[in-house]
């Protein structure tokens, strides 16, 4: 098959794990004799250097013509500064934005040579295995534009919602969680907000439809705490654009390393931006020190979910599991024992285990 895929590297770390992936799903390519063509594309701190944009239209342009995009990821300390459209974190959300991807999908899936990688003790992590959805293109994150404002004394950030927005949310929730162990919690602050109160009540319409799925509410400070006290009670975790950003850097804590979790950012018709989630991590950028196994695992997603590729998206998991099993890992997994290896390596272990596998079937 002929595929398409726009890179957008974006900073920091962002092209050090992109151009792993990249390398992983060419090894992929040459195994399934599928087509794989690459285009790289500016986006973030370094499209503003580039262009006096986040996001150039030409980015934007090429992901609208494209299969699938893959993201590494934007930002870093060289442009906190900046005013608020020259912030690389703009160019992120415009391009979500842009495409409607407004489903994330982050599966937090603990591999079992990493129990110990953990901080959380063997026995609270080792039934784990959950999917946050989250919405990613409402809520505070947007907000209404004249509303928004800070004249020095006072600052307005508003959480804006559309009931449609809510319920197709939901809905792919619920439709996740019938292929899973069919439950639901939706965490929300209901006791507070109102977007919170009218989330409640979709869930509860939407719930109807999906008769085999159980749901759950849960307030969104009870859910932190459950996240790590108890995670293997959750299943699928629907939730809105801030909540879901917090909570998935808290279940990244069960994989052992924020360097483990991928993402899908999907729109109705299947067509998705897959990207690590975590960000541009300026304290080890350049240092070849990155985790690439997120970005590889956000392109398996991209197998799976945009080019309906399970059996190649599932040949590059197991050689990531395969690889975590041999005992590589990079610095940011707390691993004793093993060998410690750079980006680079461990790149080259999952290539060979993906190449490996092949040959055994
Ligand atoms: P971060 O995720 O970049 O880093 C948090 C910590 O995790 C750091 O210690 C970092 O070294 C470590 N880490 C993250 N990914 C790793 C990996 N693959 N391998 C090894 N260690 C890894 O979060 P931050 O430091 O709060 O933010 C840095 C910049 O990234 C900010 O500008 C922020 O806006 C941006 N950011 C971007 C995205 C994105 O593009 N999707 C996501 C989060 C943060
Ligand atoms: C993420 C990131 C982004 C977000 C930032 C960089 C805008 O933290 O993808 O989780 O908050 O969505
Ligand atoms: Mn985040």
């Amino acid at each position: 098959m002929k595929k398409h895929i726009v890179l957008l590297p974006g900073d920091g770390i962002g092209s050090e794990v992109t151009s792993a992936a990249q390398e992983v799903l060419e090894a992929l390519a040459e195994e399934f004799d599928h087509t794989f063509t690459f285009e790289s594309k500016d986006i973030g701190g370094s499209a503003v250097d580039k262009h006096g944009t986040p996001l150039p239209q030409e980015t934007t342009d090429a992901c609208r013509k494209a299969d699938a995009v893959l993201l590494g990821a934007v930002g870093g300390p060289k442009w906190d500064a900046n005013p608020p459209h020259l912030r690389p974190e703009k160019g992120l959300l415009s391009i979500r934005k842009e495409l409607n991807l407004f489903a994330n999908l982050r599966p937090v899936q603990g591999f079992s040579t990493l129990l110990h990688a953990s901080p959380l003790k063997q026995e609270v992590i080792e039934n784990s295995d959950l999917l946050i959805v989250r919405e990613l293109t409402g809520g505070l994150y947007f907000g209404t534009p004249s509303e928004r404002r800070n004249n020095g004394t006072s600052v307005v950030d508003t959480l804006a919602y559309e009931r449609s927005e809510m319920e197709r949310i939901v809905r792919r929730a619920f439709e996740a969680a019938a292929l899973r162990k069919k439950h639901v919690t939706s965490v929300d602050k209901a006791n507070v907000l109102e977007s919170s109160r009218m989330w409640r009540e979709v869930v509860e319409e939407v719930k109807d439809e999906y008769p085999d799925v159980t749901v759950e509410h849960m307030l969104v400070d009870a859910a932190a705490m459950k996240l790590i006290t108890n995670p293997a009670q959750f299943d699928v975790i629907v939730t809105e654009n801030m909540f879901g950003d917090i909570l998935s850097d808290e279940a990244s804590v069960l994989t052992g390393s924020l360097g483990m979790l991928p993402s899908a950012s999907m729109n109705e018709t299947g067509f998705g931006l897959y990207e690590p989630v975590h960000g541009s991590a300026p304290d080890i950028a350049g240092q070849a020190k990155a985790n690439p196994l997120a970005a590889i695992l956000s392109a398996a997603l991209m197998l799976r979910h945009t080019f309906h590729m399970e059996q190649e998206a599932q040949r590059v998991e197991s050689a990531v599991q395969e690889a975590l099993e041999q005992g590589y890992h990079t610095g940011d997994l707390n691993v004793p024992g093993g060998q410690q290896v750079n980006t680079q390596q461990m790149t080259e272990a999952v290539i060979s285990l993906l190449k490996a596998d092949s040959t055994t079937q």
